[in-house]
């Protein structure tokens, strides 16, 4: 049987709510991964866009899973200055090549689609990526810009 595993970031629980709904909608494994550095509140929110502009690194916290044990990720992030958030672009970079399939999911503020984040991962990742969800979120909503299934 195909093993599937989520891996999410999460800063405020928004993404969390994602991931987790779609490990339990495939009854599959799920990830959270997270960094030392602090992201709560004024300072944190600093530190996030530190992270994002390369000024900081964005070191995570150890896990036990063993990536190369699953044949695909669904990667579940927000996003953070039109990228995937820090913590999880330095996951992805960490595990590029222990990750054989990928789906991404992302939670952004701003009514945009974010279609171009899928096409970068898939450049570090050496892959094309399965199936794209964007979804914009704020204020405890959720609202599902759109699927994408790009062609073979
Ligand atoms: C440092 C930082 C940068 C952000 N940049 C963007 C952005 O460029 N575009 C956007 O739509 N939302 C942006 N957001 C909003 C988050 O994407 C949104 O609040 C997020 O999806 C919340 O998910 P979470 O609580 O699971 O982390 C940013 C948030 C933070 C903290």
């Amino acid at each position: 049987m195909e093993k599937t595993l989520v891996v999410y970031y999460s800063r405020k629980g928004y993404a969390e709510k994602a991931a987790l709904q779609a490990a339990k909608d495939l009854n599959c494994d799920f990830l959270e991964i997270d960094t030392i550095e602090n992201t709560a509140g004024y300072g944190g929110f600093f530190n996030c866009i530190k992270m994002s502009a390369g000024k900081k690194e964005a070191i995570l916290f150890p896990y036990d899973t063993v990536i190369s044990d699953y044949d695909k990720i669904i990667i579940c992030s927000s996003v953070w200055m039109g990228d995937v958030a820090a913590p999880m672009k330095e996951f992805i970079k960490k595990e590029r090549h222990n990750i054989k399939r990928a789906e991404y999911i992302l939670l952004h503020g701003f009514p945009d689609s974010y279609e171009n984040i899928p096409a970068e991962l898939d450049k570090i990742l050496r892959l094309k990526h399965e199936k794209f969800t964007s979804i914009q979120c704020g204020l405890g909503k959720f609202h599902k810009v759109q699927e994408f299934f790009p062609e073979k």
